[in-house]
């Protein structure tokens, strides 16, 4: 407000900003601030801070007398971030500064920032519901495996073999259903703290593609299936292989088991306007793809759009992957009308070596 940015509203401010003088008497409270406390600021201007601003914490205690900014020890310069009560319980986050002339002189100035809760009250909402969410997934497959063992150790007897066998490999199939939540549950956490490693290597993406391939022919696919057509002239890729083929992996499943048809995989240069070169791997197939106004959602957590098992993680783990190469994935419709994957990396060779 003074030199340092000439002509700077206060109301422009997107927080409330309420600022007292050397006496604690409230000498600006702009339109923000008025907004969140729902004080109007001709009502506070002019008055102590105590009575302008009648701050509580969340044990009842008055915030002011509490913190004591004018009195209280000189070495301090602030209060971080707190949520505060005004009164009739309305929320409110305050920060505050002190301004002194010297390190340990007296306050001449106290600024304090107030913002609404809403935001963070919409990501704690997000969190409950995350939360909510794989409660709900670890307990169907769960449920199961109780339910099946209890029922085997109850009544072992009156099962013939075959029966016996048919609940053992349910509980086992549920408890793999477990493990991978959880191992995904895991990568999503890393995705979403930015603790993704990348450990770059060359990567021969080609022969990738091969291994999963006859991963799934081996797996009783027929070869038929499978229709694989990579460029002979392919910038180097350095990448990390076990991520690759996770995003691979969970492409190919998708396509098996979600599309119909020919699973066509094309890995070729990219083309783009800039100079930067890279990969492009594209995976499409001939089944019903996904529908036009759920395109913007496949790579959200949890979406699943067919009943045909799946926890509706992979597409996320695989866009978290690929953007933690510093590559780009998009959705859209394959020629044979199903849902086409494609994906780009750059070289990311090291920089030693470009
Ligand atoms: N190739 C595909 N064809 C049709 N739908 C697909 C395809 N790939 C993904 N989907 C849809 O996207 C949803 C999310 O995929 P994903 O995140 O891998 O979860 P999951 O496979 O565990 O269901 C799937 O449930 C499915 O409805
Ligand atoms: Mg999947």
């Amino acid at each position: 407000m003074d030199d340092a940015c000439p002509g700077i509203d206060p109301d422009d401010l997107p927080d409330g900003l309420v600022v007292a003088d050397e006496t604690g008497r409230v000498i600006c409270f702009n339109a923000a601030a008025a907004r969140i406390t729902a004080i109007p600021g001709a009502e506070a201007l002019g008055r102590p801070l105590e009575q302008a601003l009648p701050l509580e914490d969340l044990k009842g205690r008055r915030w002011w007398q509490l913190t004591d900014p004018y009195g209280g020890l000189a070495t301090r310069v602030g209060q971080p971030e707190r949520n505060l009560l005004l009164p009739g319980n309305r929320e409110v986050l305050v920060s505050a500064r002190y301004v002194r002339e010297a390190p340990t002189g007296p306050v001449r100035r106290l600024v304090i920032c107030l913002r609404g809760t809403e935001a963070r009250r919409r990501t704690e909402r997000s969190h409950a519901e995350l939360i909510a969410t794989v409660a709900h997934e670890l307990r169907s497959p769960l449920t199961s495996v109780k339910g099946f063992t209890a029922t085997l150790l109850a009544k072992w007897e009156r099962f013939t073999d075959d029966q016996k066998r048919l609940m053992l490999e349910t509980v086992d199939a549920d408890a793999n259903r477990v493990t991978r939540l959880i191992a995904e549950l895991l990568d999503i956490s890393r995705i979403d703290s930015g603790r993704l490693e990348v450990r770059r290597q060359p990567v021969d993406i080609a022969a990738a593609v091969g291994r999963h391939v006859q991963a799934h022919t081996a797996g009783g696919q027929s070869p038929d299936r499978f229709f694989v057509r990579i460029h002979r002239r392919l910038p180097t890729l350095w990448a990390d292989p076990d991520k690759i083929d996770q995003v691979l992996g969970n492409l190919l499943e998708n396509a098996v088991r979600h599309g119909e048809g020919t699973v066509t995989i094309e890995v070729a240069p990219a083309i783009s306007k800039s100079d930067e070169k890279g990969t492009t791997v594209t995976v499409s197939d001939e089944g019903p793809g996904i529908p036009e106004e759920s395109m913007g959602r496949v790579f959200t957590r949890f979406w699943r759009g067919s009943k045909r098992g799946g926890t509706g993680l992979g597409l996320y783990i695989v866009k978290g992957i690929v953007e933690a190469h510093g590559g780009t994935i998009t959705v859209g419709r394959g020629p044979g009308g199903g849902a086409e994957f494609r994906f780009t990396l750059p070289v990311g060779a090291p920089a030693f070596l470009t």
